[in-house]
């Protein structure tokens, strides 16, 4: 989820949502779907339930417990969805290689109590990242170790140098196939239009990162959450890391429907090897309890076979294309000399540089004083705490008119600051 726990942008306890948003505040910092495209989809979400509970040979299964896994109905749905609407060429996916999650964030946590990551595992981050992974890995006591980043994503030297200084002896386990919970270190990664940055590494930054990985007995999870939210045709997107490990069990994709449906159905899916889905399937809480969220998943089941999927994720895609490209617009317009960024083309965040003398905390201050306007400031996203002449912002949330105004703003306090 995309919020924080700032005194800035407080996070709510009571309300309907995680965030707390006031009529009067725009705040670009959330990273949440836009509302108009979520009211659509509770309609369309409405029919998927009433065609999943009609179907007299399913509807009392979806009150059981499920398949650890997830039901081999949803599992075949998706895998056959995803081979279709994955960018790149690649391999098609499987629903063996599939586990179903309650999202992203479950998916990450599962992967740290699994293979034996937690309590003072490594796992390495790219800096700036997205900011609320750190949480989790706090919740597991790992150590954090930062990897710098260029303009084009994770510095693959400072990677490689970063992998080299583990334990000799962890680097070496190496073995086909590898039993669980037998990997030196995680990397965590977001390969595709990142959380903050936008960036889609390339094809050969991908390749290296496997093929190191592979080398060093890393294990690389790769937040895949914004992969099927590109807005242009004219950059076609590299192959997903998963693909290129080539079922090795170096790699897993972590999917979730929270950007391309709604955050609230708490539904995604893991991507592996069959021995690191094994390993999924064979753990206590889905052992104990099955299938991590089934009722939702007979729901989607039916959403995904009556096209509605397709419908939710054309509307994504043309209202947050849409929506890029008036903040990109505002931006050139309003922001003062000095200022840059590199224009994202998928995903929900535009990641700014400003001049360096500006600090984005004391920019965020005069903005919501003055105009109830907030954003990230860079350092959020930063475990080195960097990165303080940086915003994030967000154009998934608002519509384009107050997304237009919040930028405008901005920028007016950006000029009186230098
Ligand atoms: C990179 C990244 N991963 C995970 C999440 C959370 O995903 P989920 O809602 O599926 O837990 C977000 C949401 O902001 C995100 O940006």
């Amino acid at each position: 989820m995309e919020t924080s726990s700032s005194s800035i942008i407080n996070s709510s306890l009571t309300g309907n949502t995680l965030f707390a948003i006031s009529k009067e505040d725009v705040n670009l910092g959330i990273g949440a779907p836009d509302e108009v495209i979520l009211s659509q989809g509770v309609e369309l979400y409405r029919k998927a339930c009433q065609h999943c509970f009609e179907n007299p040979a399913q509807n009392n299964s979806w009150l059981q417990y499920g398949p650890a896994r997830g039901s081999s109905h949803f599992l075949g749905l998706l895998a056959s969805w995803l081979t279709l609407h994955y960018p790149s060429s690649g391999a098609a996916v499987r629903s063996e290689q599939l586990f179903l999650t309650s999202g992203a964030t479950s998916g990450l946590s599962l992967t740290c109590t699994l293979f034996g990551l937690s309590n003072g595992g490594t796992v390495f981050m790219e800096d700036p990242v997205y900011f609320i992974a750190g949480s989790v890995f706090d919740d597991h006591r790992m150590v954090k170790v930062p990897v710098k980043t260029d303009g084009n994503g994770i510095d693959i030297g400072d990677l490689e140098a970063k992998f080299s200084s583990l334990p000799e002896q962890q680097q070496q386990q190496q073995q086909q196939p590898r039993k669980a919970g037998q990997y030196a270190a995680l990397l965590y990664l977001v390969p595709t239009f990142h959380n903050p940055t936008g960036v889609v590494l390339s094809l050969e930054k991908r390749q290296r990162i496997v093929d190191l990985a592979f080398r060093h007995n890393v294990l690389v999870l790769c937040d895949d959450v914004y992969d099927l939210l590109g807005y242009s045709d004219d950059d076609p997107l590299p192959p997903r890391m998963f693909s290129l490990d080539q079922l090795r069990g170096h790699v897993i994709s972590n999917g979730s429907f929270s950007k391309i449906f709604g955050p609230g159905v708490r539904l995604g899916w893991l991507e592996a090897s069959p021995q690191v889905i094994e390993r999924f399937a064979e753990s206590g809480i889905a052992a104990s309890g099955g299938s991590l969220n089934h009722l939702t998943s007979g729901a989607m089941s039916s959403m995904l076979s009556l096209g509605y999927l397709d419908q939710m994720l054309r509307l994504a895609r043309e209202t947050y294309g849409a929506k890029l490209k008036i903040a990109l617009e505002t931006l050139r317009r309003e922001m003062p000399p000095g200022v840059t960024l590199n224009p994202p083309s998928g995903g929900f965040f535009i990641w700014i540089r400003l001049p360096e003398k500006v600090d984005a905390g004391q920019l965020l201050h005069t903005c919501k004083i003055e105009d109830k306007v907030g954003f990230q400031p860079g350092n959020w996203s930063s475990i080195t705490g960097g990165f303080r002449h940086y915003i994030r912002i967000s154009f998934s949330f608002y519509d384009a008119e107050t997304l237009a105004w919040g930028i405008t703003r901005i920028a007016h306090h950006l000029k009186r600051l230098l």
